[in-house]
């Protein structure tokens, strides 16, 4: 593979402060059943692969952002949902700075990353069956495109901690100095659909107007600043992006903050499928070989076993159901045409109503369930885990758990989160059709 240009010292000391580096449980995923480096994969990137091979797909290498365009394309990534990240956070960290962001990208299964000049794209497709797979597409090579599949190169980041050292995606915000390193002494947050706004953006551009509410972004900072008394008047509401980066170097001059706001919300939630899916692989592989030690019938489940599938499937119920949800107390709006794009994507019930529709003033989305029930990644999750994600949203949805993790839902969005999965998702369990109202 191409030099990434790592840094052999920076990189545990950066990891180290951010707490994302530690693989505690990576050991368990590269032994059977899940063989995470060695097992077949079925993503995006594989399937775009195999049409490249068949002649059925072709990417185009151009000056200044060589696959990047085409790639985006063909895996269905959306221009509009660009962002650009200024901190040197991840892989190609030499290549990044406050005036040369990385821009990142995604769509419903794949994210894509992209440095001016990088030696490589950066590519992170959601497998079912694996969770979170790395590549990389090699810029350098402009005849033929090949990508690479990379675990430890990307793992030792994206197996972050956060994650219990499972593979994943990482969303992070920093005190970023004027190069774009963090400032480890403030320290960092790492960010999903409950951080307060005050906690985002630290490292990232933002364009995007949302009122008084403060964040992180569009900002760099000197010496040892204490974050509890930062002013960023200058870094929120900004539209325009052209006198802190030359916004020509990139597909778009935007770095939407509705964009941003929706990765966040499933960047953690492809997380969530993806561990909810590996934890219970193991369990059941542990399982049916306790089973047949002890003569017990295959489909026994202990008590272990239905705690663990628990432990994972809970926190994955709260969150597709947007317990505990930063409140937004004015109105967001973005700059680019993400939103407007986003919102058709989903399927529509009769009263024309989706899981896709964005609400920005309140909150994220009109109706809080998550848009990723459609996903190959949920309908892939081993047969248990389902089930118990499948009851325990019932639970929720028809009205019985009102207990404090689910207050925010009201009877009508209950109601209506209802309707329109049981007229858009195929595979709903039975027990959801037989019971009309
Ligand atoms: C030095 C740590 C580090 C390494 C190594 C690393 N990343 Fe990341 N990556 C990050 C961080 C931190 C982010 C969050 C955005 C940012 O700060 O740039 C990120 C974000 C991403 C994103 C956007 C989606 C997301 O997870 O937020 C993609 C795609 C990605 N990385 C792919 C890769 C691939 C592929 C590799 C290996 C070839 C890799 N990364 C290696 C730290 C790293």
């Amino acid at each position: 593979m191409p030099s990434l240009g790592l840094n052999g010292r920076l990189i545990p000391v950066i990891l180290g402060a951010l707490a994302i580096g530690g693989t505690a449980r990576s050991g368990d995923i590269e032994a059977e059943p899940i063989n995470y480096a060695k097992a077949p994969v079925d993503n995006a990137v594989s399937r775009l692969e195999q049409r490249l091979a068949a002649g059925k797909a072709t990417l185009t290498h151009e000056p200044g952002f060589g696959y990047l365009r085409s790639l985006l394309r063909e895996l269905n990534v959306p221009q509009s949902s660009q962002m650009l990240v200024f901190s040197k956070t991840s892989l190609q960290r030499h290549r990044i700075a406050p005036t040369r962001p990385r821009a990142v990208y995604f769509g419903d299964d794949v994210y894509v990353g992209f440095c001016q000049r990088g030696d490589v794209v950066e590519v992170t497709a959601i497998d079912p069956g694996l969770g979170a797979v790395f590549y990389t597409l090699d810029q350098k090579s402009p005849d033929k495109p090949r990508f690479t599949r990379q675990t430890d190169t990307c793992t030792i980041c994206h197996g972050s901690s956060a994650n219990q050292g499972l593979p994943g995606n990482l969303v992070r915000s920093v005190y970023p100095d004027g190069d774009g390193l963090p400032i480890l002494s403030a320290g960092s947050h790492r960010i999903d659909h409950t951080s307060p706004l005050e906690q985002r953006w630290g490292g990232w551009y933002v364009t995007g107007t949302s009122g008084k509410q403060k964040h992180l972004g569009n900002l760099t900072l000197q010496g040892n600043p204490d974050p509890n008394r930062i002013d960023n008047a200058k870094g929120t509401n900004v539209t325009d992006l052209s006198d802190r980066c030359k916004t020509s170097g990139y597909l778009t001059p935007h770095s939407d903050i509705v964009a941003l706001m929706v990765l966040e919300h499933q960047a953690e939630m492809h997380n969530l499928i993806g561990r909810a899916t590996l934890l219970t692989r193991l369990a059941l592989y542990e399982e049916a070989s306790i089973n047949k030690a002890l003569d017990r019938p295959a489909d026994y489940r202990s008590d272990t076993t239905l705690s663990r599938i628990k432990s994972a499937g809970e926190p994955l119920v709260k969150y597709m159901l947007f317990s505990g949800e930063a409140r937004l107390t004015e109105r967001v709006r973005g700059t680019s045409d993400f939103a407007k794009e986003f919102n058709k994507r989903g399927p529509r019930d009769r009263r024309d109503r989706s899981l896709h529709d964005l609400d920005l003033d309140h909150r994220l989305f009109v109706h809080p369930c998550s848009y990723l029930i459609y996903s190959q990644a949920f309908d892939a999750m081993p047969t248990p885990m389902k089930e118990y994600v499948y009851r325990r949203l019932w639970e929720v949805l028809s009205g019985q758990d009102t207990s404090e993790d689910f207050r925010h839902l009201t009877a009508a969005d209950r109601r209506a989160i209802l309707e329109i999965l049981r007229e858009t998702k195929s595979n709903l369990p039975d027990s959801w059709r037989a019971d009309t109202h």
